[in-house]
């Protein structure tokens, strides 16, 4: 299984979320996640589970994390409760993490993604939401000493997007392509 770590922080201080809410709209930073992780198993955990509209994504097998076993997903066929990491050591296809800040922290410590599709945005954070601010500083501290960028900068709406690979993984060049392609082709 190939694993990709997919965020977009704020630059500087990592914000990626202030309470529930993700404190920007730029609607091509949306549009390449989308791009990104269509068709694809995705994992993430309650909280933005529950933040998705409906409590879905079309097209993708969303694996949501929550210690809650008796947790209900929104559609049965398509999303599935995990109540522990080690049930997706296995899994067979590539697996995009998707957040909130606990399951990056948690996949950084215990199953560290080969690939992070890391989208800095520059720009300022929407004002007057309350809620704590949410920080993976953590994982970006991690990112910056164990990955190597490989691919260009690419700016979009103040949002520079960034490919990284863990040093010394084989990564899966098919993997990587897509990611590529989902980036450029917009
Ligand atoms: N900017 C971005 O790229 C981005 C992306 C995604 C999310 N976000 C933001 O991130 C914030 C949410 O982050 P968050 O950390 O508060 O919440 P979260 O990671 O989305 O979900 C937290 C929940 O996941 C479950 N969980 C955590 N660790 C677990 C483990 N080891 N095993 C099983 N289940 C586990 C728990 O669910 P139970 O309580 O049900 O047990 C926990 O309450 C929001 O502001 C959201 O908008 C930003």
């Amino acid at each position: 299984m190939t694993k990709i770590a997919i965020w977009c922080r704020h630059d500087k201080d990592n914000i990626i979320g202030i309470g529930p809410q993700i404190p920007w709209h730029i609607p091509s930073d949306f549009k390449r996640f989308r791009r990104i992780t269509n068709g694809t198993n995705i994992v993430c955990g309650q909280t933005t589970y529950e933040s998705f509209p409906n409590r879905t994504l079309p097209n993708r097998k969303i694996y949501v994390l929550t210690f809650d076993e008796n947790y209900e997903v929104s559609d049965k066929e398509n999303h599935f409760v995990v109540n522990d990491i080690k049930q997706l050591k296995d899994f067979a296809e590539p697996l995009y993490i998707c957040g909130g800040a606990s399951i990056y922290k948690l996949f950084m410590q215990k199953m560290p993604p080969e690939i992070i599709v890391d989208c800095c945005y520059r720009g300022e954070m929407d004002k007057g939401l309350s809620g704590n601010p949410i920080d993976i500083s953590e994982c970006v501290e991690k990112m910056d000493k164990e990955y190597k960028q490989i691919s260009p900068d690419y700016d979009e709406e103040n949002v520079i997007t960034t490919i990284r690979v863990k040093k010394g993984e084989f990564v899966d060049q098919s993997v990587l392509k897509s990611i590529t392609l989902a980036i450029i082709n917009h």
